[in-house]
């Protein structure tokens, strides 16, 4: 079988990786075993996935290696140190050494989990991903941010820790329940917000398509989106200035997600209410118009999301919460705030009455 084919680049120097983005790239191709080191190999996935996907990875990886499959509860509340324990009880049990390759098959919560796994175990040991999710396949499968969850915040103990390549079958996300392909289209949306106006435009006039899952509108979306992601992160790998653009929304979703418990909001849903908000206040500060909240509003609707921030949830909660946000510098809470459609900045001087304005009215 011919497959189709798309391949971008991480530029990160010697630690270049791929992206290569095509349906069934993991039934059709020898990708994945082409991006093991060594002979031993861990992969890691959940139990929603492991029935649908795993046996495809397992007949990818070549027959004389070490295997090790460590199959997760599914869920962000399964995001945690606990969880990552669990890992390295079951790969030390199995006896695996350095040379041993992390494969994490799954979505966000899992690849973010395993990443961080790759990054402790023993030091540093070799990762792929294989997003299984939208939002994984456009934004968090690429970039090398790895994480658990604590308690009292989202993300907050992790690593950046870059994978040696990441294998995008689109086809898999025939299977994913419509919520969950929603959630992936928010950051989708975010890209054409903070980078690409055109994009932008491009999204707004395809929302039936993407809505859909129409196969050329989707994979078009997806390579737009790696791209934008793949040039940000190559230019900050570390979130040292631009990177931080990547978040827009994030900060009023990471609050939403802490407050609500996690797994309760999905964090695209989270992301969605969250950019609203960031576009709102962007308005609010004269850099965009209100036209523009209207239209962001009316297509983040049409593909299925949520607009609002749950109710009842106070600004006084939301800057508790967001006060601990990772972009707080010095005290100083910072938004990413859009300066003009397609064109993102990094605020540190919203006031709080302004938080008061914008979130209780
Ligand atoms: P998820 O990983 O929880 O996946 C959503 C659901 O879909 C799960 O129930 C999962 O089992 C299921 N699923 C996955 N693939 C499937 C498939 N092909 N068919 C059927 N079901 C499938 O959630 P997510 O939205 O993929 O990821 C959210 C996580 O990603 C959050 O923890 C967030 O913090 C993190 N994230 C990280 C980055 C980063 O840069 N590292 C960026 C954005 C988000
Ligand atoms: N999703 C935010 C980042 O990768 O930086």
């Amino acid at each position: 079988m011919s497959v189709q084919c798309t391949t971008l680049y991480v530029e990160l120097g010697d630690r270049r990786y791929p992206i290569y983005i095509g349906p069934n790239l993991l039934h059709a191709t020898t990708l994945l075993g082409d991006a093991i080191t060594g002979r031993q190999i861990v992969v890691v996935t959940n139990e929603t996935i492991a029935p649908l996907y795993l046996d495809a990875v397992l007949r990818q990886l070549p027959a004389e290696a070490l295997v090790s499959s460590v199959i997760l509860p599914d869920g962000e509340q399964y995001k945690t140190w606990q969880t990552l324990g669990d890992i390295f009880d079951q790969v030390l049990r199995a006896r695996h050494n350095r040379s041993t390759t992390f494969v994490a098959l799954g979505g966000g919560v899992v690849g973010d989990i395993t990443g961080f796994a790759a990054a402790c175990y023993q030091r540093g040991v070799n990762f792929v991903q294989v997003p299984t999710t939208l939002l994984a396949q456009v934004d968090s499968s690429v970039g090398g941010k790895t994480a658990v969850n604590h308690p009292l915040g989202k993300n907050m103990i992790g690593a950046f820790y870059q994978p040696n390549a990441v294998i995008i079958d689109t086809a898999t996300l025939s299977t994913l329940g419509d919520r969950e392909y929603a959630a992936g289209l928010a950051e989708v949306v975010k890209y054409g917000l903070i980078f690409d106006a055109d994009f932008h435009a491009w999204l707004g006039a395809n929302r039936v398509g993407l809505r859909s899952r129409d196969a050329n509108v989707l994979s078009y979306a997806i390579k737009r989106s790696c791209e934008i992601k793949a040039e940000v992160v190559a230019a900050d790998e570390r979130e040292s200035g631009l990177r931080a653009i990547l978040n827009l929304g994030h900060t009023f979703g990471h609050a939403i997600e802490t407050h609500m418990g996690y797994g309760a909001w999905l964090h695209g849903e989270a992301v969605a209410a969250g950019m609203v908000m960031a576009v709102r206040l962007s308005a609010m500060r004269h850099s965009v118009s209100d036209g523009l909240v209207t239209e962001l509003e009316h297509l983040l609707t049409d593909l299925g999301l949520p607009i609002w921030a749950p109710e009842g949830m106070s600004s006084n909660t939301f800057i508790d919460l967001m006060s601990l946000d990772k972009k707080v510098i010095d005290g100083r809470m910072r938004f990413v705030l859009l300066a003009a459609l397609g064109e993102a900045v990094v605020v540190d001087d919203v006031r709080q009455d302004e938080l008061h304005a914008l979130i209780d009215r």
